[in-house]
């Protein structure tokens, strides 16, 4: 299973590289606007401080959402090093820009999935990833798991090479579930990954450990 992060804070992905667990990273322009990065010049230029930081795989996300202008964005992004995997919205037109960009090598991740029929049309089309948002689903009443679990039971019937990257995870709970159905990949922000360290008993376990060392070491 990859880690990814979501989030275009640099402090949050350096600290998660440093744990020596993350495979990529997915940001949005609602992440990039929370860390305060705006227009299209200093977007492109924080995707570039990112990539420096990581070893691969960095979405970035096209804002045009018409076939001409999508693939157009879709290649001025990659051009930004090749590490960027360029995230499409799951629209007609996004479709199209899929299956340009798959043909000449581009990788990409389809996001704003919520639905079975929605991974399969992505699939057809050639995305690398496609981002089923657990979260957004649960948020709503939806078992956002459920999608997931489907979609990995529809990928398996045919041997799809997408890889399915359960997104909108929020917590170490939706992480492991994800782990249980065999998600490829899961982005979360830092504190779901961090969240995966604790448990009280370890801490009290610890604890004793290191008091019992110290009695019999004075
Ligand atoms: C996916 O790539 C999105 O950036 C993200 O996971 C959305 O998460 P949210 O629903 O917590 O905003």
């Amino acid at each position: 299973m990859q880690f990814f992060i979501d989030t275009a804070n640099l402090d949050h992905i350096k600290e998660a590289y440093d744990l020596g667990v993350l495979d990529g990273v997915t940001t949005n322009p609602s992440l990039m606007a929370k860390e305060g990065i705006t227009g299209e010049a200093n977007i492109r230029a924080h995707y570039k401080k990112i990539c420096d930081i990581v070893d691969d795989k960095v979405s970035a996300e096209v804002i045009s959402t018409e076939f001409d202008a999508m693939l157009k964005e879709g290649l001025e992004l990659a051009a930004i090093d090749p590490k960027i995997v360029v995230k499409i919205p799951m629209i007609k037109d996004g479709i199209k820009t899929i299956k340009a960009l798959s043909d000449k090598g581009i990788r990409t991740n389809c996001t704003l999935i919520f639905s079975p029929g929605q991974a399969i049309l992505a699939a057809k089309a050639g995305a690398t990833y496609i981002s089923p948002f657990i979260g957004r689903l649960d948020d709503i009443g939806f078992d956002g798991m459920n999608l997931i679990e489907q979609i990995v039971h529809i990928y398996d019937n045919y041997g799809f090479e997408t890889e399915i990257l359960a997104a909108s995870v929020r917590n170490p709970l939706h992480l492991i579930k994800c782990a249980e159905v065999g998600a490829d990949v899961v982005t979360c922000p830092l504190s779901a990954i961090i969240g995966l360290l604790k448990h009280p008993l370890t801490d009290s376990g610890l604890a004793t450990f290191l008091a019992d060392y110290a009695k019999g070491n004075k």
